[in-house]
């Protein structure tokens, strides 16, 4: 298998533009230093200038946690994909958070979609499902639904560039990181094989799925020796260098 591994800090809402050159500092020199993983930070828009200034030829890529469809106009509060790839190669779609907190739908992560993928950005498009429907089993339905109608339209000779995350709601900032196994199945069993009708079964093998929700650096190593699991998407842990250097390093694919 050569898709190679990606790990992802998704800062959210923290870090001033100070606070994330400090955290970058601390932490590139070391991550510039594991090859064969491609390692993504994602602050804040604020922060984004600065650390595109600290990062540039160190191999460590930049991106966006959110993005507007529309290139330009009157869009108050908003970023396009023009304004983020004067920085970012990067751009995550859909998170779970924006998904409840701000409206988010299908239809907007299809939107952004397209946007991203027309601008050039590496889009990674987060799905996954509520503790609710977890116990009353519907990850599948939930998490086919999301790539089916999230995916919908796209160009399939550009859609290996695609970067899927499954983010299980539940174990989102929660410490209960889902099972190695779990994530796995629902990777191979249900992302994969979504991803094969939409897009045809070469990219649904090209398109890395990375796992998010609870990584540390204790349970990094079980997730990534699975095979449909091809990195992280890392909340908190990212915003602790030496947590997040480890993820990277047990990233790497033997
Ligand atoms: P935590 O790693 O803090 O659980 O967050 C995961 C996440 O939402 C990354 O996008």
């Amino acid at each position: 298998m050569s898709r190679i591994s990606l790990v992802a800090g998704n800062w959210k809402m923290n870090r001033t533009a100070a606070e994330a050159r400090e955290l970058v500092s601390t932490m590139s020199a070391k991550l510039r230093e594991i090859a064969n993983v491609e390692k993504v930070v994602c602050p804040p828009f604020i922060a984004i200038p600065a650390l595109a200034a600290l990062l540039e030829g160190s191999g460590i890529g930049l991106g966006a946690q959110n993005l507007h469809w529309e290139a330009k106009g009157a869009f108050t509060g908003e970023v396009s994909t023009d304004m983020i790839k004067e920085f970012c190669q990067y751009v995550i779609i859909g998170h779970s958070e924006r998904r409840a907190y701000f409206g988010e739908t299908d239809e907007s992560v299809n939107r952004k979609l397209h946007a991203a993928m027309k601008a050039g950005l590496t889009p990674i498009v987060c799905v996954g499902e509520t503790l609710d429907q977890y116990e009353s089993g519907k990850t599948a339905e939930v998490v086919r639904r999301q790539i089916s109608a999230g995916l919908a339209g796209i160009d399939s000779a550009a859609a290996a560039r695609i970067v899927v995350a499954y983010e299980p709601v539940w174990a989102i900032g929660t410490g209960k990181a889902s099972s190695g196994e779990n994530a796995n199945h629902v990777h191979q069993d249900v992302i994969r094989p979504a991803l094969a009708e939409l897009l045809g079964a070469e990219n649904a093998q090209a398109i890395r799925i990375l796992y998010g929700g609870s990584v540390t650096a204790s349970n990094a190593a079980e997730f990534f020796a699975y095979p449909d699991i091809d990195g992280a998407l890392v909340g908190g842990a990212s915003l602790k260098p030496d947590e997040f250097v480890a993820i990277t390093k047990a990233a790497v694919r033997s």
